[in-house]
């Protein structure tokens, strides 16, 4: 899992917009995975304004949207098959012929789950998008769901509906039922992009990487998907410690190198000694399971490899916008340690250097190009709250 973290929607929206990038940059006809609600808008408003500066064309990219409401009409403003139309298809040059999202009018609800879990089958995303709910929800595959039900009439949870209310003339409108694609029909996607702004996210967020694998918080089964890329602002971040960020930029880095039963053992090996204060007072039974990340190293970095020449472009000047100072710092101390940043500014800068941890080259040019921050050594760090 690569975790980036911006300062705002709309850097949100462009480090999105690099992953978009290079998915249709290296196949015109790839599949996308598309999520409504507030938090891809961002990613959305980029990519339109990409395309009608001359940008990517969508004519031959098919579209699969992750779920709809029961009952809804889907040409009235709260659905979601309008909000698509709104915010991204009526601005770019995609074909209405090539968007599929689940009809929830259906006379046979049960029927169209099926049609849609065969699409999904048979159009494997290259790429999907994710928002992620206050209760760790993918699509609206809600806690406890089981991660290998298709494509399914989901029964939303009130913390949900709350959360989705403002489409709605009044809360008690917002319907009780969606359609939704399953937990193991999103993992199927090639690449995985999550997206997540908001301190009202932060618990999830923590929960996603460093809770308890259970379904209790969906988004844990991502961490069995060789390809997820984390998009998140500070506020999302909050409840993250430096510590986990340390785990992920050593993982990363090491793999770049290492070949995958090296990193395996080496995950396995790390003594409990060498934890921070903050990891030691995580129960061990909530943290990540290390090795099963570890394993899926090896394929990460080979799409670092392959990324586009334009896309890491991309990348780079963006680190290089968000990150310079720490980076420096990080650089010339080693590995991160527990003197590394303070939070939640100084993080940010060190989950850029992760993020970007199999395009080392990249970052390392980038950092004997700045100033040393002294002044960001030794800083206490902020507790997680869990
Ligand atoms: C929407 C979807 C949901 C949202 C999630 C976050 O298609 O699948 O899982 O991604 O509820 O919604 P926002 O972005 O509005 O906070």
């Amino acid at each position: 899992m690569r975790i980036a973290i911006v300062k705002n929607a709309k850097e949100l929206g462009e480090r999105a917009f690099v992953e978009i990038k290079k998915v249709i940059s290296e196949k015109p006809d790839a599949v996308i995975g598309f999520a409504t609600g507030a938090t891809p808008v961002a990613l959305y408003e980029k990519m339109a304004d990409d395309h009608k500066h001359g940008g990517l064309s969508y004519k031959q990219v098919k579209a699969f949207n992750l779920d709809e409401y029961v009952g809804v009409d889907p040409n009235g403003k709260a659905s979601f098959k309008r909000f698509m139309a709104d915010t991204l298809f009526s601005k770019i040059d995609i074909d209405p012929a090539n968007t599929d999202i689940p009809n929830g009018m259906a006379q046979d609800l049960e029927a169209e789950c099926a049609r849609y879990s065969a699409a999904i089958k048979e159009n494997p995303a290259d790429l999907q998008i994710l928002g992620i709910g206050e209760n760790g929800h993918i699509a609206f595959n809600e806690p406890y769901t089981k991660p290998d039900e298709p494509t399914h009439i989901a029964l939303l949870t009130a913390s949900t509906r709350a959360a989705n209310a403002s489409a709605f003339k009044d809360p008690s409108l917002v319907p009780q039922y969606a359609l939704t694609m399953g937990i193991n029909e999103i993992l199927t996607a090639k690449r995985i992009l999550l997206l997540a702004l908001g301190e009202r996210k932060a618990q999830a967020i923590y929960d996603m990487i460093m809770g308890r694998d259970d379904t209790s918080c969906p988004a844990t089964a991502l961490r069995k998907h060789p390809d997820v890329t984390v998009v998140l602002d500070r506020e999302a971040a909050s409840l993250l410690t430096i510590k986990e960020w340390e785990k992920g930029s050593a993982q990363a880095e090491e793999s770049a190198e290492a070949p995958a039963t090296e990193q395996t053992e080496e995950a396995e090996q790390t003594p409990v000694a060498e934890q921070t204060e903050e990891a030691e007072q995580t129960p061990v039974a909530e943290q990540p399971a290390e090795t099963e990340q570890a394993e899926e190293q090896p394929e990460v970095r080979e799409e670092a490899a392959e990324s586009a020449p334009e896309a890491e472009a991309e990348t780079e000047e963006q680190v290089e916008e968000t990150s310079a100072p720490v980076e420096e710092e990080v650089a010339e101390s080693g590995p991160p340690t527990d003197e590394v940043p303070t939070y939640p500014e100084e993080q940010e800068e060190v989950a850029a250097t992760y993020e970007d941890a199999g395009e080392e080259a990249e970052v390392e040019d980038l950092t004997v190009q700045e100033e040393p921050a002294q002044e960001n050594r030794g800083k206490k760090k902020k507790k997680h709250r869990r």
